[in-house]
């Protein structure tokens, strides 16, 4: 009987904790902007809903030149809203080629992890080609980040800068709430 109960608590102890834990991600717009258009420009940079469960998201960034891209590097920020956006947790550059080539430390590879996969940022520089992320379904978002980082409930800006050789090319901003 004891242990029936027990297991009853037990169970009811991780309902309750994920109900705690558990929050849900959705993305409620996105924002692509390039800097030089005699650059790069963005092809397309949208959120589509397809019904109540099915929402991806799809960016695309065109080179106007071929040339080899060998020096690739991506800033990553996060900002939280509270009176408008503020700093919140993180802000790194990260060396894109280094990373691509060797790796990098845990949370650069779930960050990669995110958008990999439907993406053709998946191999080694140098880049010739754009630079494409087609249907990303938010609920691959949602079963990556949901009790794996640690954010409070709330409305954040992915900030994400793309540099090549060090100038500026595009930043593309994803509004993600945690409901
Ligand atoms: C949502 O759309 C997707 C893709 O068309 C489909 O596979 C899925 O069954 C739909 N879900 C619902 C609840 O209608
Ligand atoms: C990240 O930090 C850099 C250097 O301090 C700063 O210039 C940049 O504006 C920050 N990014 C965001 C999105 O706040
Ligand atoms: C990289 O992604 C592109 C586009 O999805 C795909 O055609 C290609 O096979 C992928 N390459 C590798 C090495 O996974
Ligand atoms: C990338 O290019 C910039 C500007 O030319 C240079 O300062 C930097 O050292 C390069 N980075 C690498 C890893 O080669």
């Amino acid at each position: 009987m004891s242990r029936i109960l027990f297991i009853f608590y037990g169970f009811l102890a991780i309902l309750c904790l994920c109900a705690l834990v558990r929050a849900r991600v959705d993305f409620t717009n996105i924002k692509c902007e390039a800097v030089d258009p005699t650059y790069n420009s963005i092809r397309y940079c949208y959120i589509r809903a397809v019904n109540r469960t099915y929402k991806y998201l799809s960016a695309a960034n065109h080179f106007l030149s071929k040339e080899p891209k060998n020096n690739i590097s991506v800033g990553v920020a996060t900002l939280k809203r509270a009176n408008g956006y503020k700093p919140f947790l993180y802000n790194v550059t990260v060396d894109g080629c280094k990373f691509l080539r060797t790796g990098g430390n845990t949370l650069l590879r779930f960050l990669h992890g995110l958008f990999h996969k439907y993406s053709n940022v998946n191999h080694t520089c140098p880049y010739t080609h754009d630079i494409e992320v087609n249907m990303l379904p938010i609920s691959h978002i949602d079963n990556l980040m949901t009790n794996v980082l640690p954010f409070p409930r709330g409305d954040y800006q992915l900030v994400t800068s793309w540099y090549t050789y060090n100038a500026l090319r595009a930043v593309v901003r994803v509004f993600v709430t945690l409901s």
